[in-house]
């Protein structure tokens, strides 16, 4: 047989091929499991050990340069297909924009910077964690155990796969488990808040099946409610940007905090509508609920890998879309999520508006 003639023939056909799928037709017909190089190379086996030193280097030699030939056609049509597609693609960079770029920081969005400005400030680091959440970090860890009502309360959208170590898994329904995760991920002492996106199967005027919280969460050694209150008092007077922000502190029930409060904040009633700040007991005034909090349930603290004996704390959760909604307007939660490039035009911020401290974090969209 003429080697030097099959494999003469083989590269010109190869150099020929047109594109990527003739190509790997070609490596197919040679080098495949029934290609006519592989058969050549399975013949060797039957030959007298004469014949395969005289053959064997010539067949090797064959499917060596019908390999190589094929992956340098390759390369050449790759770089030839990448040329022609970067020659369509072109943009010219320099050409003005034919409409003005528009866009706005979601009002969402802008409150957690400020969020995060005003915590910062008072030495809390943003922490987050996952949207899809096992059932024991968002519910046994805080103290929520199977029986519990407040699973049921949750209206939780469950996946119907278990993770690997057995656990049911969900979408979060709130941002406390960030507390577990962040005891049992650094220890004490912590001071932290974690904004982020939640989920509960309800959807009406004020309820959407996404919604935004931060939870604050905060562990040392001798912690009290006065701490609480005095870390909530400061965050909503620089958030709201008013020094006449009064609170009240209401007994409540939360499983994964003891005791519990629920925080109101008074407001006035201005020209009909609800104006937040002085106590909502004085004449005209009213009282709103705005979150809840309390002392880390000592069952929590555990969870978290933590000694209740050696280390107290409290915690918060309130909403992000209630918060936005309060102090910029807005009057229904569903907008938020629509999309409406008119809404956003409308409640949304200039990127450059960066909420600082110094530069007020509340500067006007
Ligand atoms: N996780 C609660 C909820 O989603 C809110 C909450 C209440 C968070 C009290 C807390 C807390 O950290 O102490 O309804």
């Amino acid at each position: 047989m003429d080697y030097a003639a099959s494999r003469d023939e083989a590269l010109a056909r190869i150099a020929a091929a047109q594109d990527l799928g003739a190509l790997e037709t070609l490596r197919v017909e040679f080098l495949g499991k029934q290609g006519s190089v592989s058969g050549l190379l399975k013949t060797l086996g039957g030959m007298s050990a004469d014949e395969r030193q005289a053959v064997g280097p010539q067949i090797h030699a064959l499917r060596e340069s019908v390999s190589e030939a094929l992956t340098t056609r390759k390369a050449a049509l790759e770089s030839a297909a990448l040329d022609a597609q970067l020659a369509v693609e072109t943009i010219d960079l320099t050409l003005p924009a034919s409409e003005t770029p528009r866009g706005s920081i979601h009002p969402v969005s802008q409150v957690m910077d400020e969020l995060a400005e005003i915590f910062a400030d008072m030495g809390f680091a943003v922490a987050t964690g996952p949207e899809i959440e096992d059932d024991w970090h968002n519910f046994t860890a805080l103290n929520i155990p199977e029986s519990h009502p407040a699973r049921a309360m949750h209206d939780t959208f469950y996946f119907p796969d278990k993770d690997g170590e057995g656990r049911a898994m969900l979408l979060r329904t709130h941002t406390s488990p960030v507390q577990i995760r962040a005891m049992l991920g650094q220890g004490a002492p912590i001071r932290i808040i974690a904004p982020g996106r939640v989920y509960r199967s309800d959807s009406d005027a004020t309820h959407t099946p996404m919604f935004h919280q931060v939870e604050g969460l905060v562990i040392d050694r001798g912690i009290t409610l006065g701490h609480l209150k005095w870390t909530l008092e400061t965050f909503l007077k620089a958030f709201f940007e008013r020094d006449d922000i009064v609170l009240r502190l209401r007994p409540s029930y939360f499983p994964f905090t003891e005791p519990s409060v629920e925080v109101d904040v008074g407001f006035a009633i201005v020209n009909g509508k609800r104006v937040l700040g002085g106590s909502g007991d004085a004449p005209g005034h009213g009282w709103m609920e705005l979150l809840g909090s309390g002392m880390v349930n000592r069952k929590v603290i555990a969870a978290g890998g933590l000694d209740p004996d050696e280390w107290q704390g409290f915690a918060f959760g309130v909403g992000v879309d209630r918060l936005a909604m309060l102090k910029y307007g807005m009057d229904d939660l569903r907008a938020f999520f629509d999309g409406d490039v008119r809404w956003a035009a409308h409640y949304g911020f200039n990127p450059h508006d960066v909420p600082t401290l110094s530069g007020g974090v509340g500067t006007a969209a």
